[in-house]
């Protein structure tokens, strides 16, 4: 079997073995700083020193990272890798696949007995989801010195506030704006990750580059009505949550399809008090809104707004609207991607460039050095899905264009 090939069967057996730490006994649900997360980190772990990686460090935030050494010392460092949190009845892809991609370079490197002018750390983020407290970026903002100490009061839905859930896990939150990396010793970062769309399928290919991401805007709405007898309000007497909200989704699907290249979703509600004899007195939503324009992606906020505050009034319910987090459209390195696209077409394949309207780590670490992302290609475009797919092929090949993008970094 060819060596590359062989590298891609481990990455996907591998990607098969952190699939089955879960939180939940029949899904994979794996959000940051929990006994699934630190399980599935302690595999990842175990993998590097096998690899003989020089060092394997966990930092406050809890991301864990592997590192093996340039050829000399004082040289500066390339990050490669994804994370290792998932969404809800997750696929096995989105985020270990850049991690093990990365892991199996420097296998092939420790193989050859190879250093390079650069080290590499492998980092393995401890949450980009943002299912637990509803924050993304939290391990690669935290290596961009971008950690803001005000989420570590956040709760989760089981009242863990984020700073007890970061000491659970290992990590001193008073001390995570120490592990902030510093610009002038890192080359950059490097992700590859599944498209998660259906654009390299269609043009049947396995591998492309990613020209920008996406912003998004999360917001969480609470309608505040009345809760209620379910057999004695009548009907014209009620201010029912839940009704003001519903409508709420709809509006937010019409102002979704009729902006060009905007996507809006409410993904959560929750019902208070949640009973089927009880009018809803409360309704919260989650909304997620992106554009590749980060000023017709705010131009939609504020039209959501205004439209949830006059569905709310016409139905006496009130809105409390609570900005959750911002992230801007950011445009990957352009020196870093010419290298991942020669490295592309010198295996001859055609290059395609597309945006991702997936956010990703990249997003936070390219406010502290050039970054870049390789995309493979993924079956039907599902991702978010436990259905995620990619096949070991298109595995092999990004393994190949890694290699090759490693090696034409050593000559610039
Ligand atoms: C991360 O996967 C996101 O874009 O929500
Ligand atoms: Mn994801
Ligand atoms: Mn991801």
């Amino acid at each position: 079997m060819d060596s590359t090939y062989a590298d891609a069967r481990r990455v996907m057996e591998r990607c098969d073995i952190l699939s089955r730490y879960s939180e939940e006994p029949d899904r994979l649900t794996r959000r940051f700083a929990t006994p699934a997360l630190r399980e599935a980190q302690d595999a990842v772990a175990g993998w590097m020193r096998d690899a003989g990686m020089d060092a394997v460090h966990r930092d406050n935030v809890g991301n864990l990272s592997g590192r093996y050494e340039a050829r000399a010392a004082g040289a500066r460092t390339l990050l490669l890798g994804s994370h290792l949190d998932t969404v809800r009845d997750a696929g096995k892809y989105d985020g270990p696949l850049g991690v093990l991609v990365a892991l199996a370079l420097v296998e092939r490197l420790r193989a050859r007995r190879e250093r390079l002018p650069f080290a590499i750390d492998v980092v393995a983020f401890a949450d980009e989801e943002s299912l637990r407290y509803h924050t993304c970026y939290l391990g690669s903002a935290s290596v961009a010195g971008a950690f803001n100490a005000r989420d570590l009061a956040l709760v989760d839905d089981d009242g863990v506030a984020m700073a007890a859930a970061i000491r659970a896990f290992g990590g001193d939150p008073a001390a995570i704006a120490t592990d902030a990396r510093r610009s002038d010793e890192l080359l950059g970062y490097c992700e590859v990750h599944i498209e998660q769309g259906p654009v390299l399928e269609r043009l049947g290919r396995p591998v492309g580059v990613v020209s920008a991401i996406m912003g998004q805007s999360r917001v969480t709405i609470d309608f505040v009505g009345q809760a209620g007898h379910a057999g004695t309000v009548p009907m014209d007497a009620r201010h029912d949550a839940l009704c003001a909200a519903s409508e709420f989704v709809l509006a937010v699907e019409r102002v979704g399809r009729a902006t060009e290249g905007l996507v809006a979703t409410v993904g959560q509600v929750a019902v208070q008090p949640g009973a089927s004899n009880v009018i809803p007195g409360a309704a919260r939503l989650s909304l997620d809104v992106r554009h590749g324009d980060d000023e017709r992606r705010a131009e939609a906020c504020r039209l959501l707004r205004r439209q949830a505050i006059d569905l709310g009034r016409e139905r006496g319910v009130a809105v409390h609207w609570q900005a959750a987090q911002e992230s801007p459209t950011t445009s990957c390195d352009a020196a870093l991607t010419q290298t991942l696209t020669t490295a592309i077409a010198s295996r001859g394949y055609d290059v395609t460039s597309l945006p991702s309207g997936a956010g990703h780590d990249a997003v936070a670490l390219s406010d502290l050095t050039p970054a870049a992302m390789l995309f493979v290609r993924c079956k039907d475009g599902v991702s978010h899905n436990p259905a995620e797919s990619v096949s070991t092929d298109d595995v092999a090949v990004a393994i190949a264009v890694m290699d090759d993008f490693l090696t034409l970094l050593t000559r610039s």
